[in-house]
């Protein structure tokens, strides 16, 4: 029997806490081979708790969207003052970093990718520092994977190269530490220390939080392990670090562990039981995200300033109505944060006009949401009742053809009347205008589109380029050009070309 389905068992029986009684009975596992893990063992049970009223009173304090995304936004960094209370054979300051710098080497799968981002995170809040060059780290660890016998032969021959590493290390520095990491330490725990005297710790994928503890140790110079495996470690609260700042994608990861048990696979043994993290701390890191997206939105003049927010609604009853999982009010506080975020942003949205049930007060209320939000752009509809949908077999597609057809017109021109007026404040402005071609109504214009996303359409004539003084040139797509507005619709800004520019050579116009 797997030990952790022993466990499970005698949870049961005894009818403990999962917590109490995995540590437990994981901890005597251990210990069976305590003569190579040779030092003591962390309190999970605290650890978790720790982690888990943290989040409950979290929990509790029911954050508003506002919340939410303040405390998404809040720097994370904080040094001693996080860092858990030392064991009673280890100062706290011995539990610290000391700027000692950390080398970190991912094999395998998209959790172990993870994986090291938990790892890291947890090492930057004890001090340490982290380093993308091998010759200059003073602690060494490999995110490993057991998956096949090929990937652990990459482990232990990188192992052989690392040794070399630390025996012509000059005394004059602090000696390295080499640490294995994740599965590959979970399946051979004390034969990896065994084989390779080169190793002084070793880290199961559910023992990350004691990695400052294990470097403690090992800075004495014993080796140390933690292997243990839990029922609910998720690292919840741990919010990974991007390992690659030009990284082009990012991983939230949802759950831990495996249970399929498929007869050919190792996971289940290295990874433990399957758990979930609680969506709200899944939301957190996604919004963390976010909060990103739009900090690069705002920085970067590459990307431009223009977000889809479909509202669908301005009615939180028909929101409900639809599912859409947010209120009129939530959706208009994301609106403010997003301005606030992006100075100048502009918004565009999509309507729809008479959804089942929809009132005519609903109907108001969707009319006073666009003149709230004065979006640049829109896209409005009137429902359409399609097979299949949950509307379709729960709701009545009660709002008469020519309801729907009235409120949509309704819609549409108060959408029309803010867009003007939004996109007039542009008129007498300079501004850098991406050329896409000709335009589509007249062959002497050319047709662009301003950070905002807005067509701009433009005389197609000669102008200056400003890298290249008494240059006269004819704009092509794919260029960029200041041109200055003269008017503006609701769909389209026109104006004048003054000159080719680059992005670089244009910031800062109104
Ligand atoms: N009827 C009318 N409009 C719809 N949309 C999606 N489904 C329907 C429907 N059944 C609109 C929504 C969505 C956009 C792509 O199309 O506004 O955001």
């Amino acid at each position: 029997m797997h030990p952790l389905q022993c466990a499970l068992q005698v949870q049961r029986s005894l009818g403990w806490g999962p917590l109490a009684s995995v540590s437990w009975l994981s901890l005597r596992m251990c210990r069976a081979h305590s003569s190579l893990s040779s030092t003591m063992y962390p309190s999970p049970e605290r650890q978790e708790d720790g982690a888990r009223k943290d989040f409950s009173s979290r929990l509790a304090a029911g954050p508003t969207f506002q919340h939410f995304l303040k405390s998404a936004s809040a720097p994370q960094e904080k040094l001693s003052s996080e860092v858990e209370d030392p064991p009673p054979y280890l100062t706290l300051d011995e539990l610290l970093g000391r700027q000692r710098k950390v080398y970190l080497e991912t094999y395998g799968c998209q959790m172990n990718v993870n994986d090291t981002e938990i790892a890291w995170s947890i090492l930057q809040k004890s001090g340490y520092l982290r380093t993308s060059n091998l010759q200059e780290a003073d602690v060494i660890l490999l995110v490993t994977c057991s998956i096949r016998e090929k990937a652990e032969q990459t482990i232990w021959n990188r192992l052989h190269q690392l040794k070399a590493l630390k025996t012509r290390r000059p005394r004059s520095r602090v000696p390295l530490k080499i640490g294995i990491l994740g599965c590959m330490a979970e399946r051979l725990k004390e034969e990896i220390l065994n084989r390779e005297k080169t190793v002084d710790i070793l880290a199961g994928p559910d023992a990350y939080r004691d990695l400052p503890r294990l470097l403690a140790v090992a800075e004495s110079g014993q080796q140390a392990a933690n292997v243990l495996l839990s029922l609910d470690e998720t690292y919840a609260d741990v919010m990974p670090v991007q390992t690659s700042p030009s990284a082009t994608s990012a991983f939230v990861s949802i759950m831990r562990g495996c249970d399929n048990m498929c007869s050919y696979c190792i996971v289940p043994f290295t990874r433990g039981r399957e758990r979930s993290r609680p969506i709200a701390s899944i939301l957190e890191e996604v919004k963390k995200l976010s909060e990103q997206v739009l900090q690069l939105i705002h920085e970067r003049d590459n990307i431009c300033k223009q977000i889809h927010l479909p509202a669908q609604s301005g009615s939180s009853r028909v929101l409900e109505a639809m599912w859409r999982g947010y209120s009129r009010e939530a959706y208009v506080e994301l609106v403010h944060h997003i301005r606030e975020s992006i100075p100048g942003v502009s918004l565009s949205s999509d309507f729809i006009a008479g959804f089942c049930g929809e009132t005519e007060e609903d109907h108001v209320q969707t009319v006073s949401l666009l003149r709230e939000v004065q979006y640049n752009m829109g896209f409005l509809f009137a429902y359409s009742m399609r097979q299949k949908t949950r509307a379709y077999h729960r709701l009545k597609d009660d709002v008469p053809e020519e309801v729907k057809l009235r409120r949509l017109e309704e819609l549409i021109t108060v959408f029309r009347e803010e867009a003007t007026k939004a996109n007039q404040t542009s008129v007498g402005c300079t501004q850098l205008v991406l050329v896409e071609g000709l335009s589509k109504r007249s062959a002497t214009d050319l047709c662009g589109r301003n950070d905002g996303n807005l067509k701009v359409i433009f005389p197609d004539a000669e102008m200056e380029d400003v890298n290249n003084p008494g240059l006269r040139v004819r704009a092509q797509p794919g260029d960029y050009v200041l041109v200055k507005i003269t008017s503006a619709s609701s769909q389209t800004l026109r104006g004048h070309v003054l000159c080719r520019t680059t992005l670089r050579d244009s910031s800062a116009y109104c």
